[in-house]
C-alpha cells in the first residue's frame, strides 16, 4: 500500500497541497474564522517540526489520523471486516465469523455487525473480545491480529491441546511454582525443539536472555527467574517488565496466550507486519468508544 508507507517527502507534498487548499479557504473566508482547521494545524505542526520522521509501517496513520483524533466510523470498520487482505494477506474476517450461530460461524462470533462485534464470542466460553472505550492492545480482538502463535511460524493446523500444552497450562493454573514438576516437566519443554509442534525450534532458540538482540522481547525462557521476570525488563526497567505469567490464570498469561492463540486471518505469515495500519484504525475505533453509527 504505497500511500500508507509515505515518506517524509510525501508528507511534505501532502502538506503543500493542504497549503493550497488552506490559501483558497482564506481567499473566501478572509481571516474571519478563529478556529484552526485540521489541515491548518497539520501544516503548523510541519513547520514546527512536530511531525515525526517516517519509519513505522503506520506512520501516516499515526501522524494524520491518530494524533489528530479523527473519528473512525463504524462504516469503515464494517468494510474492514468484510474485505480480503484488510490486515495482511488472507480472506475477509466475515467469511468465517458471520453470525452468532456457532454451527456456521467460528466461536459464534459475528464480525459482520456492530452489535455482533460488541457482544463477542457466543460459544462457550462466551466472552467479549474488547471493551468499548478501553485500550485494546491486550484484548482478544487486537491480540488475534497482532500476536503470532509460538513457536514463531507454527500454523493453525497444529493442535493447541497436546499433552505438552496441557502441562504448561496446568502448571500456570496451579500457581506457577518453582517446584519439582516445573524443573522436571515444564522447563525442559521450553528448551526442546518440536515440543509444541513439528519442525519448530525450541522457545529458547529465540528467547534465551535479557538482551535483544538476540533474544526477542528480552525474554529469557531458560530459567524460572527469567520466566517470572518477564519481557522487556531492560527497555522498560525490571519493575515495569511485561509479566508473561499470571499465577493461577493461564488465560491471562501471555505465555499461554502465545501458545494457544492463532493470529488472524489464519495462515497469515508471521513476517507480515503486526502493526498493520488497519489494525491501528480498528484499535482507535475501539478506544473512541466503538460507536455503531
Ligand atoms: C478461515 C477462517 C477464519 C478467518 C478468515 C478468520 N478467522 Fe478468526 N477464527 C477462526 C477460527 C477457526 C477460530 C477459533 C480457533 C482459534 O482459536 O484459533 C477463530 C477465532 C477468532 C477469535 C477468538 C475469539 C475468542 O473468543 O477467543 C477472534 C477474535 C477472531 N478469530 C478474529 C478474527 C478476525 C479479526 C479476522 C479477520 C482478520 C478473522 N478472525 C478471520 C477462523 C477464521
Ligand atoms: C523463531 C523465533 C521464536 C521462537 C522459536 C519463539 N518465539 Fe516467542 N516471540 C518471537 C517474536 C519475533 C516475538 C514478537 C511478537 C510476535 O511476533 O508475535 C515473540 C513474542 C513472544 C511473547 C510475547 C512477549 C511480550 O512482550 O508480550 C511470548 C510470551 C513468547 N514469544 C513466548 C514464546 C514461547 C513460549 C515459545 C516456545 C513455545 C516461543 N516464544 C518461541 C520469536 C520466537
Amino acid at each position: 500500500m504505497p500511500f500508507l508507507s509515505a515518506t517524509k517527502h510525501q508528507l511534505v507534498q501532502i502538506a503543500k497541497a493542504g497549503c493550497v487548499v488552506a490559501a483558497l479557504g482564506f481567499a473566501f473566508a478572509g481571516n474571519a474564522h478563529a478556529q484552526r482547521t485540521i489541515a491548518e494545524q497539520f501544516i503548523q505542526d510541519m513547520k514546527d517540526g512536530k511531525v515525526s520522521e517516517a519509519g513505522a509501517e503506520d506512520h501516516v496513520v499515526q501522524e494524520l489520523i491518530i494524533k489528530r483524533s479523527i473519528p473512525i466510523t463504524y462504516q469503515y470498520i464494517n468494510n474492514l471486516m468484510s474485505t480480503p487482505n484488510a490486515f495482511g494477506p488472507g480472506v475477509a474476517c466475515t467469511v468465517c465469523h458471520n453470525s452468532q450461530d456457532a454451527s456456521k460461524s467460528y466461536r459464534g462470533l459475528d464480525l459482520s455487525t456492530c452489535k455482533g462485534m460488541i457482544e463477542g464470542a457466543t460459544e462457550k466460553p462466551k466472552r467479549t473480545v474488547f471493551k468499548p472505550g478501553v485500550e485494546p492492545k491486550r484484548d482478544i480482538l487486537i491480540r488475534r491480529l497482532r500476536n503470532n502463535r509460538m513457536p514463531l511460524g507454527l500454523g493453525f493446523e497444529n493442535s493447541t491441546f497436546t499433552p505438552n500444552h496441557m502441562l504448561v497450562k496446568q502448571w500456570i493454573a496451579d500457581g506457577a511454582k518453582n517446584d519439582d514438576n516445573f524443573t522436571k516437566n515444564v522447563l525442559p519443554l521450553f528448551k526442546t525443539a518440536n515440543a509444541f509442534g513439528p519442525e519448530t525450534p525450541a522457545c529458547t532458540a529465540c528467547h534465551m536472555s535479557n538482551q535483544e538482540p538476540p533474544s526477542f522481547h528480552e525474554l529469557n525462557l531458560k530459567t524460572y527467574e527469567g520466566i517470572m521476570l518477564g519481557a522487556d525488563s531492560v527497555a522498560k526497567g525490571v519493575d515495569k517488565a511485561t509479566k508473561v505469567i499470571v499465577p493461577g490464570k493461564p488465560e491471562l498469561s501471555f505465555v499461554w496466550q502465545h501458545l494457544a492463540e492463532d493470529r488472524m486471518p489464519p495462515g497469515i505469515s508471521p513476517s507480515e507486519a503486526r502493526d498493520h495500519p488497519n489494525t491501528t484504525i480498528l484499535a482507535a475505533w475501539i478506544k473512541q468508544g466503538a460507536k455503531c453509527d
